[in-house]
């Protein structure tokens, strides 16, 4: 019965922590640039057209489906474009991204407003358009930056070593960023609803950089805002997928937040987080990113104890412990997918 599951059956089931034959697998950027046929499309499109032009965006997304036969397919696009619906200018450069103006005072935030997307964003015939290639059995993940992620990008302009500036802002002016932080929510509110209308069947909602704050800052600033974007999306149906990077701290008061999977990154072991989590969740992840850089049969033997160490028969789906990186390669990529393949559960 279980070995017929389809990709979907099989996510969520795992998901729900119903039996299922082996973990449902995927890898965080999967679709990126330590593709070679990604890199040939991106010889002749920026990284913002691509996101922009759905044929182009549908196709980098199918990608690594048909390279490697993973089970979810999640959808090209990037969690700073919804900033440009807010009337920010979003540049993706050799060095990351920057965002202009810079989102650092009162008189900025009165320049920017809340998207509304009357007229539905290219992300939108993304998602119909790879639906309309894999068909209902593989399941499509939407996502979107938590606000406190997206305030982090706005606020710096660009990649940050250590924030100062957004919490400069938390220390001298702590409503300035809530408001900053309510406007990101609602913005993100209707690009998820974009996203599931399309046809996403689960939503990851990546709080990258959540992991910078103490668990009280956490408290406050990340997570509820986290919880209205996880209760509306679980409203419509829909599960949601927490990541936070360096989620440690945070795993008692993550236990509150009415998720249904916690993405968790490789410094904490699956099973310590489940506990720690009370069991109320699923979890996903992960395996270093950096160890798809040992050799193939390491790489095996590193999956296979991953998820041999988590000891559940369900409730896990396969995943690195954050993004892959841009110098992995494909051979390594192909070994830890088939490994979680092969893998049966006991
Ligand atoms: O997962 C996927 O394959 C789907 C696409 C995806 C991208 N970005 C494409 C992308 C997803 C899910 C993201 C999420 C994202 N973007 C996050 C959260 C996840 C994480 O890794 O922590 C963050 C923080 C960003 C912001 C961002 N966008 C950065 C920091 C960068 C530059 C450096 C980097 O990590 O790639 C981007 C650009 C970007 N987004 C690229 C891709 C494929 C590289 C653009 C290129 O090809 O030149």
């Amino acid at each position: 019965m279980l070995t017929s599951l389809t990709k979907r059956e099989r996510f969520l089931r795992a998901i729900r922590r119903e039996p299922v034959d082996r973990p449902p697998v995927w890898l965080m950027r999967q679709a990126g640039r330590y593709l070679p046929e990604y890199r040939a499309i991106k010889q002749h499109h920026s990284f913002s057209d691509l996101c922009r032009t759905p044929d182009l965006a549908a196709e980098v997304s199918l990608q690594p489906c048909r390279i490697f036969d993973v089970d979810g397919i999640i959808v090209f696009n990037d969690i700073l474009i919804p900033l440009e619906n807010m009337g920010f200018s979003v540049l993706f450069t050799e060095t990351g991204p920057e965002v202009q103006p810079p989102l650092r005072s009162e008189e900025i935030l009165a320049d920017i407003h809340k998207a509304t997307f009357d007229e539905a964003p290219p992300v939108f015939d993304t998602i119909r358009r790879i639906r309309a290639q894999v068909g209902p059995d593989v399941p499509i993940l939407g996502f979107i930056g938590a606000p406190f992620t997206m305030a982090a990008y706005a606020v710096e302009g660009s990649m940050s070593k250590n924030f100062i500036r957004i919490k400069d802002i938390r220390f001298q002016n702590p409503n300035l960023l809530k408001r900053i932080l309510e406007i990101i929510t609602e913005t993100v509110l209707g690009y998820i609803r974009i996203q599931i209308d399309a046809g996403a069947d689960i939503v990851q909602v990546f709080d990258t950089w959540a992991g910078i704050l103490t668990p009280s800052d956490y408290r406050e600033f990340a997570q509820p805002y986290q919880k209205i974007i996880a209760e509306a999306v679980r409203k419509e149906g829909h599960p949601v997928i927490l990541y936070v990077n360096g989620c440690a701290p945070y795993l008692p008061v993550i236990a509150e937040s009415h998720i249904d999977v916690l993405s968790v990154d490789w410094r904490t072991n699956l099973r310590d987080a489940y506990d720690a989590l009370h069991g109320r969740c699923a979890v996903q992840g992960n395996l270093d990113p950096c160890a798809l850089f040992a050799p193939p049969e390491t790489v095996a033997d590193l999956t296979r104890r991953m998820i041999a160490e988590f000891s559940r028969c369900t409730g896990h789906i396969a995943n690195l412990g954050h993004g892959i990186l841009p110098n992995t390669s494909v051979e390594n990529v192909h070994a830890f997918v088939e490994t979680v393949r092969n893998y049966r559960y006991g």
